[in-house]
This record gives structure tokens, C-alpha cells and sequence, in this order.
């Protein structure tokens, strides 16, 4: 019971490594607040975990929406520990063809999402004294293989860790972002099977990542395991990038 009475927020609960998220931290005693877009999905996420879970529709792209999430979160468990961003989405465009709107959809859900749920988080930690940030960016912010605004949302994301570690240092709050590599979730599923052999091919360890592999990092740097790690890219990629 790692997380004994923690209350941690998870955004893109809904399915793929949010959800395992929420099941990591809940089965180790957490309250979980599990977070999407997607109402249905997440109360089937909520359904399926053990301990204490209550799923939220947001939109993070929205901060007023996040805001609402938030007061929630204080309503039914008083404080708030951990927040965790998976939400992200991508979109296949060339670069030269990307159109405006698809740009601004993809920083806004994936990196503007992140800011909203951090500030928010932020605010309701300092009421306690302290707290964990996790952010989950990508390898292809560091391969650069992707399309042009996904790849800068989730290198922006490590920045957006790496001011908030430092500022929020001497308040007691932590922040982290973990970098997965190819991970077997539905976000994966529409890939064509040539793209995915050429893929693991290029990962040493010979396959995609779990879900739950990347929820086992974040149980761990939301830890007292992980008290010294702040302002880290933390990969879980079988060694498909260094760092
Ligand atoms: N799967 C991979 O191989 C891989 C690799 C590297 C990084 N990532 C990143 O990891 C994270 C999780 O990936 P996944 O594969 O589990 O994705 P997924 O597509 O399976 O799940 C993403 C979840 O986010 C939710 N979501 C989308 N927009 C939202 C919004 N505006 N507000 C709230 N929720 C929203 C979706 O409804 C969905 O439940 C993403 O940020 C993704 O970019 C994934």
C-alpha cells in the first residue's frame, strides 16, 4: 500500500496508460481521481479498478473545465498529492499541409492541457505542503519522428517540467516527466503491421512497452522511493532512445 491515502488526479483515464495508471494507484491504496474526455470510458475505468476511484469528465484543453475537475477532486477528498498528464493526441499531417486548426488542437490538448492541470494541481498542493507532478511527454520529442506538433507539444512538456521543478522546489513539490517509447494501448492499434516491424526492430529489448510498465515509473516517482528525483526525463522505452 505505497500510496496509502494519497489523492492523485490522472488525466486520459479513459483507456491505454491513464487507465493503468489509475489501476497501479489505486491498488496501492490511492485515491484516484480518473480523468477524460471521454465519460463513458472512464467510468468503465473507474468500474474496473479496485480501492477508491470517482471518474470526471474534463476536457483539458479547457481550463475551466480543469477547474471544475479540480473543486471536485477537493470536494470528495479534501487535498490533492499527485497529478498525473497522460492525455495526448496526435494527428497525421505533413508538415507543409498542417493546418491551423489541427496545430492548435494538438499543443492545446497535450501541452496547454498539461499547464491547466498543473496549475491547478500546483494550487491545491501548496495547500498541503507538497506534492508530485508527473507529465508524460514522448521519445518522439527526442527522435523528432512524428509530425511537427506533436513532437513539439511533447518536447514542450519537458520544459514545462523542468521550470516547474526548479520554482516549485522549495515547496515541497517534485515534478517529473516520464517518456515513453512504443507502448501497446489503443493509441497504437491503428499503425500499419509494417511500421510496427520496422519499429521494434529499433528497440533493443524486442517489443513494445506495457501500459502498466509506464504505470509502474509513476507509482515509483510519486514514491518516498523517488524523494531526490526532480526535473528528470525518466524513459520507458527498452531502449529504443537514449536519453
Ligand atoms: N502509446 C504510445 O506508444 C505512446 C508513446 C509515447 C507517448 N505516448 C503518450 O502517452 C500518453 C498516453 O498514450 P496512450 O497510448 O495511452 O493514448 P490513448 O489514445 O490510448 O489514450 C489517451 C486518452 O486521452 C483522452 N483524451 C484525449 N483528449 C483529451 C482531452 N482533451 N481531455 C481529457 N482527456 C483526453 C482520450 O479520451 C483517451 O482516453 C499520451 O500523452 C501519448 O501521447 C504514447
Amino acid at each position: 500500500m505505497k500510496h496509502k491515502d494519497q489523492v492523485v488526479f490522472v488525466t486520459g483515464a479513459g483507456q491505454g496508460m491513464g487507465r493503468a495508471v489509475v489501476q497501479r494507484f489505486a491498488a496501492e491504496g490511492a485515491k484516484v481521481a480518473a480523468v477524460d474526455i471521454n465519460e463513458e470510458a472512464v467510468r468503465e475505468t473507474a468500474e474496473s479498478s479496485e480501492g477508491e476511484v470517482i471518474a470526471l469528465g474534463c476536457d483539458v484543453s479547457n481550463s475551466e473545465s480543469v477547474r471544475q475537475a479540480m473543486s471536485k477532486v477537493k470536494a470528495a477528498f479534501g487535498r490533492l498529492d499527485v497529478v498525473v498528464n497522460v492525455a495526448g493526441i496526435g494527428s497525421v499531417d505533413e508538415f507543409a499541409e498542417t493546418p491551423d486548426e489541427n496545430w492548435h488542437r494538438v499543443i492545446g490538448v497535450n501541452l496547454t492541457g498539461s499547464f491547466f492541470c498543473c496549475r491547478e494541481g500546483v494550487r491545491l498542493m501548496k495547500e498541503n505542503g507538497g506534492g508530485v507532478v508527473i507529465n508524460v511527454s514522448s521519445s518522439a520529442a527526442q527522435s523528432g519522428e512524428g509530425p511537427s506538433h506533436y513532437v513539439a507539444s511533447k518536447a514542450g512538456i519537458m520544459g514545462l517540467t523542468r521550470s516547474m521543478a526548479r520554482e516549485l522546489a522549495s515547496t515541497g513539490i517534485r515534478v517529473n516527466t516520464i517518456v515513453p517509447g512504443a507502448t501497446n494501448t489503443p493509441m497504437m492499434a491503428g499503425i500499419p503491421e509494417e511500421w510496427m516491424e520496422a519499429m521494434i526492430n529499433g528497440i533493443p529489448l524486442g517489443r513494445m512497452g506495457e501500459p502498466e510498465e509506464v504505470a509502474r515509473v509513476a507509482s515509483f516517482l510519486a514514491s518516498e522511493d523517488a524523494s531526490f528525483i526532480t526535473g528528470q526525463n525518466i524513459a520507458v522505452n527498452g531502449g529504443m532512445v537514449f536519453i
